[in-house]
């Protein structure tokens, strides 16, 4: 066994589209002209009161245990990466290990990196698996970001949506993940932060997602571009050995932007953040599965993931199909 590798993909995503004309109908000051200018961002959606971010994770990993053709007991490492947990505790993770009848003591962890949460969470159970502790890990992507967003802070309530994404990990002679980085900069982490918490029975402080927007944006572009040549020198390659790159859907402006620095036509970047917003730490393993569902990523392909959110922190994985 030299290798960790995807042997299945699934996602969630709650309820139907919710337009910006159908913000505009909930009474924020917004229009789609704006929105879509801006961001790229047509539809996002919403979780209704009753779902929790561990039910969406449900349902993308029964889907991606069913791709992979694996009996939810065959996994022993479960990983959310979420800044929307269902409660303080016990982790995301351990409730879906219930929720999906795990019983064989399966070690199961959260990850909070934000929209970066996913890449950390894949290059953390590569890890585990090349060492021989663990053979089949589960690692989603889930968040109910509509949870903490001031609606009535049209900069930041019209980007976010609910969802959630699941690879199944696994032991492999056959290539699968290439090359990882990981990094972090806390010195930045005011310009995303959700600043509240809990204390003393009470939320302390802030509890809402707050952005320097332009701040955000132009860290993101450098560090998306230079994380992917990183990446890529470890293993040897260059842009023209990818075939998709799948970063993190914040912004259209921002895909474009690094695509741009990394001179790879759009054509071979995995596009959702129109249809699905910005899902956090659930945006990449969404635009995964989808592109494995379309038939676009075929097996043998080499893709690299990018992610970039609050802390701040950033990363990449490159990986054969
Ligand atoms: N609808 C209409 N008008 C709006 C909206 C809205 N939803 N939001 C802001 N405006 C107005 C502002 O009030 C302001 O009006 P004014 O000029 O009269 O004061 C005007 O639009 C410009 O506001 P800015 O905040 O300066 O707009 P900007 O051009 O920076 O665009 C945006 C904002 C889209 C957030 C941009 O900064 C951006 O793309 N940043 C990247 C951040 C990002 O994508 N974050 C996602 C999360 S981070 C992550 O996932 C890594």
């Amino acid at each position: 066994m030299k290798f960790a590798r995807i042997a299945g993909t699934g996602s969630c995503l709650p309820g139907s589209p919710v337009s910006n004309e159908d913000l505009v109908a909930r009474g924020i000051q917004t229009s789609d002209q704006w929105i879509v200018e801006r961001t790229g961002i047509r539809t996002r959606h919403l979780a209704h009161e009753g779902l929790r971010t561990s039910d969406l994770a449900h349902e993308a990993s029964q889907k991606a245990l069913a791709s992979a053709g694996i009996e939810p007991n065959e996994i022993d490492l479960v990983v959310v990466a979420t800044s929307t947990p269902d409660c303080v505790f016990p982790s995301t993770a351990a409730l879906l290990q219930s929720k999906l009848g795990i019983t064989n003591g399966a070690a199961a962890f959260d990850i909070q990196a934000v929209c970066s949460g996913f890449i950390y969470g894949l290059a953390v159970a590569e890890k585990f698996i090349r060492s021989g502790s663990h053979r089949r890990a589960l690692v989603v992507g889930a968040e109910i970001f509509s949870r903490i967003l001031d609606w009535s802070d049209r900069g930041t309530c019209v980007l976010f949506g609910d969802g959630a994404g699941a690879v199944v990990l696994e032991a492999s002679d056959e290539p699968g993940i290439i090359a990882s980085a990981l990094h972090a900069d806390g010195r930045h982490h005011e310009i995303l932060c959700v600043p509240g918490g809990v204390a003393l029975g009470q939320v302390t402080g802030d509890p809402f997602l707050r952005m320097d927007g332009q701040a955000v944006f132009k860290f993101a572009v450098k560090v998306l571009g230079d994380v992917v040549h990183e990446v890529l020198q470890q293993s040897g390659l260059t842009t023209a050995g990818v075939d998709w790159l799948i970063p993190h859907q914040a912004n259209i402006r921002i895909l474009q932007a690094t695509a741009k620095r990394l001179e790879l036509p759009m054509e071979r970047v995995v596009v959702t953040v129109d249809r699905h917003g910005n899902t956090s730490a659930a945006s990449i393993p969404l635009a995964l599965d989808l592109a494995v569902r379309d038939g676009r990523i075929a097996k043998g392909q080499r893709v690299v993931l990018e992610g970039v959110g609050g802390g701040f922190t950033w990363g990449a994985v490159l990986l054969q199909f």
